[in-house]
């Protein structure tokens, strides 16, 4: 077991993705070069290898002891179950189509890896920096957060996303994200599952769903929407496993809408709508 001081550790991870945010938002100004990964939707441009790059330097530099795995191939082994989940932007179709929402992603966990240590999430465009410490609560930019205290679903504006396999795999959310529109005041499609989650931690969002997310999506976002009062189950309305790091189901709220979300996603067509 590692001695960890949370707080300080937290600050320097904070400093990190501030200055990975400032090499994003340089960069968002200028032309880039964009790739395309596992589909002709799943994009990586050489921002997000720089900033991955910058990141992965910066933390086995400050944390020898801890391991790592990024989303664009950064991987550290220190032989130990203390890990840093990191995604360098997290929002890369965003980021390649010039539409400002995206955020770097940094967290911490041990071998149960939800919910994290810690965790830090930046928007550079907002100059805005989410962050969480198991047990500290999350704040926004150094204010305290807390999810909202919407009742029911009908009341609620909620967020989803769809996977990279959508061109092919029925199980792309598009049904889905049919039945949460005619029962719920609006659903967004922002872009950056962490940022999503992180709104909803804000009281921004009263809820979201999104399968086939992997950790690094959503690892600092988890600890903030937990230390904000939020309620995280997967689809079924169950903890997320421990050791599952890609191919999650998670159902994030404010608590109050969250069984209902959960009937919406099991019911489907059957699923009560709101009356008049
Ligand atoms: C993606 C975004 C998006 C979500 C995708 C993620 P990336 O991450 O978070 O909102 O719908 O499932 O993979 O590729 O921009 O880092
Ligand atoms: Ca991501
Ligand atoms: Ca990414």
């Amino acid at each position: 077991m590692i001695d960890i001081n949370m707080v300080e550790t937290l600050e320097t991870i904070t400093a990190i993705a501030r200055q990975a945010g400032a090499m994003a938002r340089e960069a968002f100004n200028n032309p880039r070069e964009t790739l395309t990964k596992s589909s002709g939707v799943d994009l990586v441009t050489d921002t997000d290898k720089r900033v991955e790059a910058f990141i992965v330097e910066s933390l086995t530099g400050h944390f020898p002891d801890y391991s790592l795995v990024g989303e664009e191939g950064g991987e550290y082994n220190a032989g130990n179950s203390y890990r840093w989940f990191i995604d360098p932007i997290d929002g890369t179709t965003n980021f390649a189509h010039g539409i400002p929402h995206f955020a770097i992603n940094i967290a911490l966990a041990d071998a149960q890896l939800y919910p994290p240590l810690l965790g830090v999430m930046y928007d550079p465009m907002r100059d805005e920096c989410f962050s969480a410490i198991r047990g500290e609560g999350t704040t926004l930019n150094g204010k305290l957060l807390k999810v909202s205290s919407t009742p029911t679903l009908a009341q609620s504006v909620v967020a989803s996303g769809f996977p990279y396999t959508k061109w092919t795999d029925p199980d792309n959310n598009a049904d889905r994200w049919g039945h949460f529109v005619v029962r719920s005041r609006g659903v967004r499609r922002m872009g950056a599952a962490g940022l999503d989650m992180a709104y909803v931690a804000a009281g921004r969002f009263d809820g979201y769903w999104e399968h086939y997310l992997n950790a690094w999506d959503i690892m600092p976002s988890i600890i903030c929407l937990l230390e904000a009062g939020g309620r995280l189950s997967n689809y079924a309305g169950e903890p997320l496993d421990p050791h599952q790091i890609i191919k999650l189901r998670v159902v994030a709220s404010n608590g109050y809408i969250h069984d209902e979300m959960l009937t919406v996603l099991r019911e489907g067509y059957n699923a009560p709508r709101p009356g008049l």
